[in-house]
């Protein structure tokens, strides 16, 4: 691939001619369907040639290898429809996602919005998604095309499944709609994600309230056991709204049982710390905020996180991470695994590339320092 196509510059030309007019959520399936395509005619093998993570990247986590510390967050491909083209472009995990129990619309459109000038995001999807049969079939076939690609020795990504609530179930009844998802979706997932902290289904995070979390925790874990043939690590995703002591009551009752780690964080209800004019940010409404405004927050809880877990659960950190000295300070505050999702747009489809190369030029450096 000639280098100027993976440039950043020449996708900023892209941006700002073509997706920065579109409407976002079509800019978003326009680019779906552009890896669909571009991976059917072929150009994984040509992508992964260019992108494939480098060797010394390749990470032990959560009982496993992985091809990069560095993955793609819950929410771009909610229905796992192009977890190999995401792979190829050198994402070392992708977590598929959220998905519910039955399928269902999602909020009315619009419903995503730019922030340009702070490369952020304002998103009330609302968890459109196909439901968990539909999605289980689809990862019944992309795992064993995963299996192929690593028993060829190929760039394959760790696949993660974020589950969350169907809106339309009463929040007495969450933890059936979430046992309905583990029990056909564990068997399909390498690790599975309980998202209790998405701002866009009303009451969701008041399943972060520790005396409703301990039952359905301890009641996906078990579900988990006894419905995949495998070990199926278990995370929870929390908001960064979270309050300090609720943050650590969440890291303890992890810890009390025995779950495998934390994703920290979602995005954000706060409008803090913008240079968009309120006028402008109010007028999109709704909805969790994502990007670059959101690091420090994330940071300090994964600075909080790692002082109080025990060593043996993984901290996987996401929000506002653009640039390859923000994975690896992430990786060097204690995070084991780093992902991003609104950079992605901002920085164009070699953005995983960027960060792999950034980050094995960062480790070169401190092995010879
Ligand atoms: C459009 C959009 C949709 C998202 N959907 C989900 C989702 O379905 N489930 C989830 O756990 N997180 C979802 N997220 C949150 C991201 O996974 C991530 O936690 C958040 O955006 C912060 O990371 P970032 O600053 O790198 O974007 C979504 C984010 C965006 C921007």
């Amino acid at each position: 691939m000639p280098s100027s196509l993976s440039s950043p510059v020449l996708y900023r030309a892209v941006f700002s001619t073509v997706f920065k007019r579109m409407d976002p959520e079509a800019a978003h399936h326009a680019v779906v369907t552009g890896l669909q395509i571009a991976s059917a005619a072929g150009a994984g093998r040509l992508l992964e040639r260019k992108t494939r993570p480098q060797e010394s990247l390749r990470t032990e986590v959560l009982g496993r290898s992985w091809p990069s510390p560095f993955g793609l967050a819950a929410g771009f491909d909610k229905g796992a429809v192009a977890v190999l083209p995401l792979g190829a472009l050198g994402f070392g995990h992708v977590e598929i996602g959220t998905v519910t129990a039955h399928a269902q619309p999602g909020n009315p459109k619009p419903r995503l919005f730019r922030l340009v000038a702070d490369e952020a995001l304002i998103n009330r999807m609302g968890f459109n998604n196909d439901g968990a049969e539909a999605v289980r079939a689809r990862l019944v076939r992309i795992r064993r095309r995963i299996e192929r690609l690593r028993d060829s020795g190929r760039h394959a990504p760790v696949l993660g499944v974020n589950i969350g609530k169907t809106k339309t179930t009463p929040l007495e009844e969450a933890t059936e709609d979430y046992l309905m998802s583990t029990r056909a979706l564990a068997p399909v997932a390498d690790y599975l994600v309980v998202n209790v902290s998405s701002p866009n289904t009303p009451g969701l995070r008041q399943l972060q309230d520790i005396e409703s979390l301990r039952p359905l925790l301890a009641a996906v874990r078990a579900q988990a056991d006894e419905s995949a043939e495998h070990y199926v690590p278990l995370l929870v995703k929390i908001a960064p709204d979270l309050a300090d002591e609720d943050v650590d009551a969440v890291a303890d009752l992890v810890a009390e049982l025995g779950l495998d780690g934390i994703i920290a964080t979602n995005t954000t209800i706060s409008r803090k710390g913008l240079v968009t004019s309120a006028e402008a940010v109010e007028s999109k409404g709704a909805g969790g905020l994502s990007g670059p405004v959101l690091a420090d927050r994330s940071k300090e809880i994964l600075v909080r996180l790692r002082e109080r877990l025990p060593g043996s659960a993984a901290i996987i950190s996401v929000g506002g991470a653009v640039s390859a000295q923000d994975v690896a300070e992430r990786l060097d505050l204690g995070a084991d695994l780093v992902q991003g999702y609104s950079a992605f747009i901002y920085q164009g489809p070699f953005w995983a590339r960027r960060i792999n190369a950034g980050l094995a030029r960062i480790r070169r450096g401190t092995r010879r320092g």
